[in-house]
């Protein structure tokens, strides 16, 4: 499996959101939808391999962590506004307490970017960076416990990155231009097709 982790600065975390203003008052969750169609699809198929994390940090309920498995992801379309209709189903079935499957392959439940990162101390770590050491193409093995972790509009914060220091990290980079992150998720995933 290939992890990508999208922090969303701002996503809203009440299920009232305008789909006609996802840039807007949804607190940037275009981003996030254009972040999960570059990591899952293909053109006429999906990323079985792949999983998406993202943890939505904006107002009134953060934060809420979604989780989307390309090997059980059914019935979602590629387009921002399809993967957004889906991103509001998750948040209306939010429960504290526990994890729930809102649909299939989309999971929802409270969680920390700090509980996820512990969740997933055994992966190695990848912080996409413009200031990192340039990423290489990784060998096959490499890739199947990689865990790539994105800012959207921002970057991750301080206190983030320091966290990160304590388990492996590599802070890696796709050069000194600063690049959308569905684009970055691209260039990764092109990467790994290249094996
Ligand atoms: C739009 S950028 C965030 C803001 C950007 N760092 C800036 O200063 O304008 C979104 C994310 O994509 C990743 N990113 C963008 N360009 C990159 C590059 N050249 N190399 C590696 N990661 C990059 C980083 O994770 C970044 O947080």
């Amino acid at each position: 499996m290939i992890h990508f982790y999208v922090k969303s600065t701002k996503g809203q975390t009440s299920p009232d959101i305008n789909l006609s203003d996802l840039a807007g008052s949804a607190g940037r969750l275009d981003i996030i939808s254009r972040c999960i169609n570059s990591a899952l699809w293909l053109s006429n198929a999906m990323r079985r391999d792949v999983v998406f994390h993202t943890i939505l940090h904006g107002e009134p309920n953060p934060p809420i962590y979604i989780r989307i498995e390309g090997a059980k992801l059914r019935k979602v379309q590629p387009d921002e506004r399809n993967i957004s209709i889906f991103l509001k189903k998750a948040i209306e079935r939010f429960k504290d307490g526990k994890e729930i499957e809102s649909t299939p392959g989309i999971f929802v439940s409270r969680k920390s970017f700090e509980q996820l990162i512990e969740d997933n101390k055994e992966k190695t770590f990848f912080l996409l960076s413009e200031e990192g050491k340039s990423l290489e193409p990784l060998d096959k093995v490499k890739y199947t416990d990689a865990f790539f972790i994105l800012g959207d509009k921002e970057d991750l914060i301080d206190s983030e990155i320091a966290y990160l220091e304590k388990y492996k990290l590599n802070r890696v980079s796709l050069g000194d231009k600063s690049y959308l992150a569905s684009h970055c998720i691209t260039i990764v995933n092109w990467l790994n097709d290249k094996i």
